[in-house]
């Protein structure tokens, strides 16, 4: 009996302590610090009291179960039909991530905003920056973004979900938030203009016509739960590092611009 409970412990401690994606944020924030100008750089250091944007990234997750944040659950994500364009999509006012995205930034210029509001905006910005570049934030109506897919993952029994897998099981790794970052940071200086050259919509935009890709596999066999394994990983983990760059090109840019003066 002891042995089982002993057994049982072991496997709840080693459950990830973190909330999913909590690399995948340090890793954008730190991508976005890498390409801060000097002046953005120190604006930066000023808003967040000299905390960095990598420990703050995942601030606004971890809110989502205060009371005082609880309305701010629905900004991580927005959902859209096949058939919808997010350049047609009108933000639904408090209710959806591309509202947040701008209603962040346009905080962060106001001259009337207090510093407190600024350096929360600046927490969410970074946050959702990352958030909709992965692509099920951006998700179906019909399965929560994948949340109500669920699969294995390689040869584990746990079940778990496709958002999940998006979340951070294709980018799972050993490596610190660090070590990761420099890793995928690569892109050409062509590369990252034109990455930069986008708006809030185009970035969902990417992230829905990834779909088709995101949803290749084939249907559970015999009433099996369907099992994501080496061929997936192998497809996909390129793309969810590219979307963890580009999260991280233009973060910085964004910040560069607004910090411009
Ligand atoms: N949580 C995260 N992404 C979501 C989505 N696309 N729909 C519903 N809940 C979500
Ligand atoms: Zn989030
Ligand atoms: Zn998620």
């Amino acid at each position: 009996m002891l042995r089982l409970a002993a057994i049982l412990l072991s496997y709840v401690f080693s459950l990830p302590a973190n909330a999913w994606w909590e690399k995948e944020h340090q890793v954008v924030a730190i991508i976005a610090q890498n390409n801060l100008s000097e002046h953005a750089r120190q604006q930066v250091h000023q808003l967040l009291d000299g905390d960095s944007l990598a420990s703050v990234a995942s601030w606004a997750d971890s809110v989502k179960s205060d009371p005082k944040w609880s309305h701010t659950k629905r900004w991580h994500y927005v959902n859209f039909a096949d058939n919808d364009s997010p350049q047609k999509h009108i933000p639904i006012p408090a209710g959806d991530i591309l509202w947040a995205l701008n209603y962040a930034y346009q905080d962060l210029q106001k001259p009337s905003a207090t510093k407190q509001s600024k350096r929360d905006s600046l927490m969410f910005f970074v946050h959702f920056v990352a958030d909709i570049h992965q692509p099920l934030h951006a998700g179906k109506f019909a399965d929560t973004g994948g949340n109500r897919v669920a699969i294995n993952w390689f040869n584990s029994p746990r079940k778990q979900n496709l958002h999940k897998v998006w979340d951070g099981l294709l980018t799972a790794t050993k490596m610190n938030a660090e070590d990761y970052a420099k890793k995928i940071d690569r892109a050409s200086k062509s590369q990252r203009v034109q990455w930069q050259n986008s708006s809030f919509a185009d970035w969902a935009e990417e992230s829905v016509e990834l779909r088709p890709q995101v949803y290749d596999f084939g249907a559970a066999k015999n009433d099996k739960t369907v099992k994501l394994g080496r061929w997936y990983s192998k497809k996909n983990k390129a793309v969810a590092e590219k979307r963890l760059q580009q999260a991280g090109v233009r973060l910085a840019f964004h910040l560069n611009q607004l910090f411009a003066k």
